[in-house]
């Protein structure tokens, strides 16, 4: 059997309801994490920043919506129209608890790779849920293709090599319920996906190296031994927007954290010059690139 039959011959539902779920009640969210700004025509390279301009009368999907947590801090923020969101979530847990507490919002559950969209929304919204799906750049090429405005995105990735999604050789074992891709995602690859679909504005925020990853299939998070140091792997959030007043395209990096990310620096010099470097590479390459639009 193959890693991907592996994948759907289980109960993906159930998969995504083992004990440790409950903690998503209490996830942490903040405008980093998502597809607004105030102000779209120039770069934002702030860590610390906050949304003042309202967004008003727009869509709005989040995929792994899991247990309502971004939605309510969404509403909360009384600055995001939340009238037209939809949460898109496998978990039997994450999906009715979602509808328990937020009776007003449309959640869906679904397997999100089987997923097809009939209509477009404004902006989207994911973190660390298609990072465990098979094949993670069809689903942002996926979403990509049905987002007018923006769609931010958090996984663990490397920033040239290429993707890795292979059950077999990197996974999350969910409380003994079952295995789920442990991928690690090529910001190259999802960079070159959403410049052919017309993004125009690409802002690359570097969380810093990923910790160690274990090599022991027993534990809950495992990787292929082969497969440890191979990549530069680290975490990434990445927004991608169309901003049809923009002459030139818009392609830069931020480091998570205080003082411009002094932190990262100090930690790994070698791997912020890294990503910088690649950086300039994506905007040149951006920049040779007619857009539609401008
Ligand atoms: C690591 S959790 C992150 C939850 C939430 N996004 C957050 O950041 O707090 C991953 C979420 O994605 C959902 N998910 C994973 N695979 C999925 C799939 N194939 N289709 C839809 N949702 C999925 C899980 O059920 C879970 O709620």
């Amino acid at each position: 059997m193959n890693h991907k039959e592996k994948y759907y011959q289980q109960d993906l539902g159930q998969v995504w309801a083992h004990d440790a779920y409950g903690k998503y009640i209490d996830a942490q969210w903040s405008w980093i994490h998502w597809p607004f700004d105030n102000d779209f025509t120039r770069p934002n390279r702030s860590f610390y920043y906050t949304v003042e301009n309202p967004v008003e009368n727009k869509s709005i999907v989040e995929i792994g919506s899991a247990m309502g947590q971004g939605y309510q801090f969404l509403k909360n923020s009384r600055i995001i129209d939340t009238r037209d969101y939809t949460g898109i979530e496998v978990s039997d847990k994450g999906f009715s608890k979602s509808c328990e507490r937020f009776p007003d919002a449309n959640w869906v559950q679904a397997d999100f790779t089987k997923y097809e969209f009939n209509r477009n929304y404004d902006y989207g919204y994911e973190r660390h849920a298609i990072h465990h799906m098979p094949d993670p750049v069809e689903q942002i090429k996926k979403v990509l293709k049905h987002i007018n405005i923006s769609f931010c995105t958090t996984f663990v990735g490397c920033v040239e090599e290429g993707t890795i999604s292979d059950l077999d050789k990197g996974f999350h074992n969910n409380g003994g319920k079952g295995l789920v891709y442990f991928d690690i995602i090529s910001v190259s690859e999802i960079v070159d996906v959403a410049l052919e679909e017309g993004f125009n504005h690409i802002r690359i925020l570097y969380w810093g190296k990923q910790e160690s990853i274990s090599t022991n299939p027993n534990d809950g998070q495992y990787m292929d031994p082969e497969l440890v140091g191979q990549r530069d792997y680290a975490r990434y959030t990445v927004r991608f927007t169309k901003c049809p007043q923009l002459k030139t395209p818009l392609v830069y990096s931020v480091l998570a954290g205080k003082l411009g990310g002094l932190k990262r620096w100090l930690e790994s010099p070698a791997g912020v010059i890294r990503v910088k470097n690649h950086v300039n590479q994506f905007r040149s390459k951006a920049e040779n690139k007619k857009f539609i639009n401008t």
